[in-house]
């Protein structure tokens, strides 16, 4: 592809690690959102207080109040990412009731798109469509289509994993999160490859996946034998294990946020990989939100779910203060935005939003 006058044109996906100078991102959307009904796969995810609230409510509207107040927070964000000069997408607006069929499996509702960072992994002009092992996201990437087609054409590559089946088996019927000093355990059998996007982070030539109850063995494979095939010699996929009961997702455990700059998880993480011996080490500082938040879907560790505009910006929840201390005496600037009822639907800045583009190039950072 190139431009007028022969200067190569800038790839419309260009996405590398997590702190290259943003420029599009898309936003999710809480219209239409619906709460999913109870499901094999939410057993090794979801936090028991909410077991029965997801078999009573399920299908149901989230309170419209508590919806609201999300919707403001998302509004603060995609302002302060405009007036940063970023390129904000939406998703497609859809409904999300009515029954939704397989040959092997029927859900009464989907999700919806709140959280885009999990059904697409964007790997250098690569859009994934990632294998989800939740049932009520079985098409959310539909809703991302037209924005898709669009990058698709304008020079982006775009592929699905293998869509997975999500029969009964792949699930472990007698699953409970493990307890204190138990090793880690996930609700996932192997019967076929699954992850969520979320289960990656990136950094250059290395990405980091996460064992999880949304990411099994076969997922990791996958990814690392799929890069093989279309960019040879050029990735390394790492597989790492954390200590979460409820492991879903590393973007609130193990997130390199900046060359040098590694941000983990302070009880899950209990050994760094060896590649990092070089980099400073920030121990997430214990979140302030109060307990009158009913995070649905998550912990209370949103406060690591940041978002890097550049290597040395980041946006943070309002009411973070130890956090802002923290990546204040680290040397970050620290942009605030509040976000706290956002969080309630299953994620913090990084969760909400999806990269597309940032300035930059493949780099090996170890
Ligand atoms: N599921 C992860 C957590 O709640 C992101 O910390």
């Amino acid at each position: 592809m190139s431009a007028v006058g022969g200067t190569p044109a800038e790839p419309v996906v260009n996405i590398h690690n997590e702190w290259d100078p943003l420029e599009e991102i898309i936003v999710g959307r809480l219209e239409g959102l619906l709460i999913p009904a109870w499901e094999p796969d939410m057993l090794g995810c979801m936090y028991e207080e909410y077991f029965d609230f997801y078999r009573t409510r399920g299908g149901e509207e989230w309170p419209a109040a508590e919806i609201q107040a999300a919707q403001r927070e998302l509004d603060e964000l995609i302002s302060i990412l405009e007036g940063e000069g970023v390129t904000v997408r939406r998703p497609d607006l859809r409904e999300y009731g009515g029954q939704l069929r397989t040959p092997h499996w029927s859900v009464p509702n989907e999700l919806g798109v709140a959280n885009p960072r999990d059904s697409l992994l964007v790997i250098g002009k690569d859009i994934i469509e990632t294998p989800m092992a939740w049932r009520s996201r079985y098409f959310e990437t539909f809703a991302y289509r037209p924005l898709i087609k669009e990058y698709y054409a304008r020079g982006a590559n775009w592929v699905a994993a293998p869509k997975p089946e999500l029969r009964d088996g792949l699930y472990k019927e007698s699953f409970t999160a493990a307890g204190p000093g138990e090793p880690p355990r996930f609700v996932l059998n192997e019967l076929e490859p699954v992850f969520d996007a979320a289960d990656a982070i990136k950094c250059g030539r290395d990405i980091f996946m996460g064992l999880s109850s949304t990411c099994n063995e076969a997922g990791i494979e996958w990814l690392q034998r799929y890069l093989d095939a279309t960019h040879p010699d050029t990735y390394r996929v790492h597989r790492l294990v954390f200590n979460d009961p409820h492991a879903m997702h590393i973007d609130a455990t193990f997130y390199p946020l900046a060359p040098g700059k590694l941000l983990v998880h302070p009880e899950r993480v209990t050994s760094i990989p060896s590649l990092f011996k070089d980099w400073d080490v920030l121990r997430t500082p214990d979140p302030c939100v109060p307990d009158s938040y009913p995070l649905y879907f998550s912990s209370k560790w949103m406060n690591a779910n940041v978002l890097m505009l550049d290597a040395s910006r980041v946006i943070v929840a309002a009411g973070e203060v130890n956090t802002i201390k923290a990546f204040k005496d680290w040397g970050l600037e620290v942009i605030e935005c509040p976000f706290w009822n956002f969080n309630n639907f299953g994620g913090s800045f990084h969760c909400a939003t999806l990269d597309i583009r940032r300035r930059g190039s493949l780099e090996n950072y170890f």
